[in-house]
């Protein structure tokens, strides 16, 4: 009796279908490490609503309830912000490209961010040089942001410096994203292992939930698809910097 090993390979069709449910996956995955702080931040903007509407309510005079008005109307357009960018990247999986004003879309995932990172005492300095646009499916090239911006706050658990910065390589065609860290820093052994997936180095903390270093291998495959390239430069002790190229439209 002979007996045959059949290992079904996907076809292209349901290859690519997985990739997607990966890619969506991840999304949610990374999306989730900001949940609890969302949460705070919208505590603390109702709070800011509450304690004016009251102070309105019980103001005798015009200008103090101008005033009171104008706080609360300022904190529900800052709830309003973190709604949108959440909500626009949850919808972004639609994977068509289109040429899309590469700054707006890092200003969207600090929005989405500039909680979870001040409450871990990270300072955010940003430098844009013009408004370069590159052909993207939007939602994936912000699924690279957040996970680029995730892993700099875990490396500065003692807060630090986050300089972002996006500017146009004229010479090469490309737009040049740049997130650097002053965090622990990666040895240079390991420098070749990070993209892979599931190589990572974060452990499990008391709810279980550690790194699945799927982070940068999904960022590499986006960046592929998308014919760019990503290129980490890091000092252990000193910090990490990891340059995205995009390709500018032709
Ligand atoms: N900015 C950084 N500074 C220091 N080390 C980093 C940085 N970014 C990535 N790494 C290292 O690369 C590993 C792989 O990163 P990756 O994003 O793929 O997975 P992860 O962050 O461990 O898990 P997940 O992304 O699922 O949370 C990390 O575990 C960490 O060791
Ligand atoms: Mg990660």
């Amino acid at each position: 009796m002979t007996m045959t090993n059949s290992v079904e390979t996907p076809t292209t069709q349901e290859a690519e279908h997985l990739r997607q449910q990966l890619l969506q996956a991840q999304k949610l995955s990374s999306v989730g490490t900001l949940a609890s702080s969302v949460a705070h931040e919208f505590n603390n903007i109702l709070t800011t609503i509450i304690n004016y509407a009251k102070l309105g309510l019980r103001a005798d005079n015009e200008s103090a309830r101008v005033n009171a008005l104008e706080k609360i109307l300022k904190a529900g357009q800052r709830a309003a912000a973190i709604t949108g960018s959440m909500l626009g990247f949850a919808r972004k999986s639609i994977n068509r490209r289109e040429v899309c004003d590469i700054v707006a879309l890092v200003e969207e995932v600090l929005i989405l961010t500039a909680k979870d990172l001040s409450k871990h005492h990270i300072t955010v300095e940003t430098r844009f040089e013009g408004r370069p646009k590159a052909c993207v499916v939007p939602g994936q090239i912000e699924q690279i942001l957040l996970n680029l911006i995730i892993n700099a706050r875990q490396a500065m658990p003692r807060g630090g410096l986050l300089r972002v910065q996006v500017r146009e390589v004229r010479e090469s065609n490309m737009v040049e994203i740049r997130v650097a860290d002053t965090g622990c820093g990666i040895p240079p052994d390991k420098l070749r292992l990070i993209f892979e997936p599931f190589y990572t180095t974060k452990q499990p903390d008391e709810n279980g939930h550690g790194g699945t270093g799927l982070g940068l291998s999904v960022c590499r495959q986006i960046i592929e698809q998308h014919h760019g390239r990503i290129r980490v430069e890091s000092v252990v002790g000193k910090g990490s910097v990891f340059t995205v190229k995009l390709p500018l439209p032709s």
